[in-house]
């Protein structure tokens, strides 16, 4: 694996479904760098799924805003092998025990397996600091993005917040 051998002290083995494995980190607080790495890694279609409408570039306190890690504030990164770029993050900010949550993978990555198998360790993380419920913003016609949230969820609730859909997913 050619990434950062720092970045991955931390790192674990994740399975997806269909048996590739790769690496996931928890991001470190400040990772701008990172942050804008898959966000170059998106195409005009994956960042208006991801934020919710268009995003050409991303402000300068938006990204120290996506790299802020602290007690509410987590994330993971994710690495394939062969490419030292990160390749997915997935990101929570914790409200009491509820957290939402926002999860992009690098286009050439998508439909892998990684967005499931890094959201529900994620999810499992959290699951495991005492974390109930875990509420996501996605657009109505984004399936994969609906897909990835039914896996986590012991119960899903949605309803329409304008064009998108509030997906209410409970994990006990
Ligand atoms: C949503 C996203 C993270 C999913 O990650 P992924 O690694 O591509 O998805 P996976 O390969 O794990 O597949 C997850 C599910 O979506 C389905 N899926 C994957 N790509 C799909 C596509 N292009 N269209 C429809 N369904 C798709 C898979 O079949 C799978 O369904 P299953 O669990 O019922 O088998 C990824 O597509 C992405 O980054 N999209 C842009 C950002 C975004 O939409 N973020 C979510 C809002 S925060």
């Amino acid at each position: 694996m050619a990434a950062d051998r720092d970045n991955l002290s931390h790192a674990r083995r994740l399975v997806t479904k269909e048996g590739e494995s790769f690496l996931a980190r928890p991001m470190r607080h400040g990772e701008a760098r990172t942050v804008m790495t898959l966000f170059d890694r998106l195409g005009e279609k994956s960042r208006r799924a991801r934020f919710n409408g268009p995003k050409p570039c991303l402000s300068r306190s938006e990204l120290r805003r996506l790299a802020s890690v602290d007690g509410t504030h987590r994330a993971l990164v994710a690495y394939v092998e062969d490419d030292p770029q990160p390749v997915a993050i997935a990101r929570l900010v914790r409200s009491g025990d509820e957290a939402e949550i926002a999860f992009a993978v690098a286009d050439e990555y998508q439909s892998r397996g990684i967005g499931s198998a890094l959201t529900a360790q994620l999810v499992a993380d959290a699951r495991a600091t005492g974390i109930t419920k875990i509420n996501a913003l996605v657009a109505r016609d984004n399936s994969a993005a609906i897909a990835v949230l039914r896996r986590i969820a012991t119960r899903l609730a949605a309803r329409f917040e304008g064009s998108d859909l509030l997906i209410e997913a409970a994990i006990t």
